[in-house]
């Protein structure tokens, strides 16, 4: 990683002042790429809800098992939607461990995120880091990195993790967006927050305090409102479930009622392979 953050240089135009959804995740899981404001920001939300660090990692253990998953079902290349940080256990890590020729394109809206992932991914020419709003599809479909890495023809994972509670309206439209491209055997992966009433006092006065500070507010889904994002695509087993009880592998296990359920509810679909 470079040390962009830890020695105080970042891309202009960055309010280091202010947290960021990208930096305060990378925080929570222990990261080096944040500033003061957004370790500031974690640590208040850890000390009102010591288990928001679990949370973060069992989302991040969630897209290691899904990305091996889709690797086992011969998918090669992805799209991985508000990516964030570089961080141990990266996405093109993972693929190129199982095939060298695998391709990742990464899309994150944070310059910081943005500047760590081209310097981290200089040289790879099988993944690359493109810096936009998933709400824009076209400009992600049409950037020269997804024209160059991602074959049409070929199944894609589209990796939605922990990103669409960041879309008020219509998450929807950017997947069906994807998937009128994606070919057949295509993946889709969606973890997301779930609602208020679904968490503990302690996490909705974390997740008010996030959602004050960043400027990023949250959208809070129902377990029924996430699986609706699958709309067109096929959902696997075991549908949408906690993101700890997704295929969970027995590293990832925990001692049932060891701990609070992970409020973030997982699930992957896939289009039928043939049309
Ligand atoms: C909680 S992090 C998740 C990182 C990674 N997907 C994971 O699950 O480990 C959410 C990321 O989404 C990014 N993000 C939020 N809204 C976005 C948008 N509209 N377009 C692109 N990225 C966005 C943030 O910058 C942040 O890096």
């Amino acid at each position: 990683m470079s040390g962009d953050v830890a020695d105080g240089r970042h891309p202009s135009g960055v309010d280091i002042d202010r947290p960021s959804a990208a930096r305060v995740y990378d925080a929570l899981l222990g990261g080096s790429a944040n500033f003061a404001a957004d370790r500031a920001l974690a640590r208040q939300m850890l000390t009102a809800e010591p288990h928001a660090g679990r949370w973060a990692q069992a989302n991040r253990a969630f897209l290691r098992r899904a990305v091996d998953f889709l690797l086992d079902e011969g998918v090669r290349q992805f799209v991985d939607l508000g990516s964030g940080l570089p961080t141990v256990g990266n996405v093109h890590e993972i693929v190129h461990a199982a095939d060298p020729d695998g391709r990742v394109v990464y899309v994150d809206i944070d310059p910081v995120a943005v500047a760590h992932g081209q310097s981290l991914l200089a040289g790879d020419d099988r993944a690359a880091m493109v810096q936009a709003d998933i709400r824009d599809v076209n400009a992600i479909l049409a950037d020269p990195a997804t024209q160059d890495l991602i074959d049409p023809d070929q199944p894609v994972g589209v990796l939605a993790v922990a990103v669409l509670h960041f879309v008020a309206d219509d998450p929807a439209r950017i997947l069906a967006g994807f998937r009128s491209v994606a070919a057949p055997g295509s993946h889709l992966v969606v973890s997301h927050l779930t609602t208020p009433d679904e968490m503990s006092a302690a996490t909705v006065g974390v997740v008010a305090q996030y959602n004050t500070r960043t400027g990023t507010p949250l959208t809070f889904r129902s377990r029924a409102q996430v699986a609706d994002l699958f709309a067109g695509w096929r959902l696997l087993e075991p549908g949408v479930v906690p993101v700890d009880a997704w295929w969970p592998e027995p590293g990832d296990l925990e001692a049932p009622g060891a701990h609070p359920r992970v409020p973030i509810w997982a699930g992957v679909g896939r289009l039928p392979y043939t049309r």
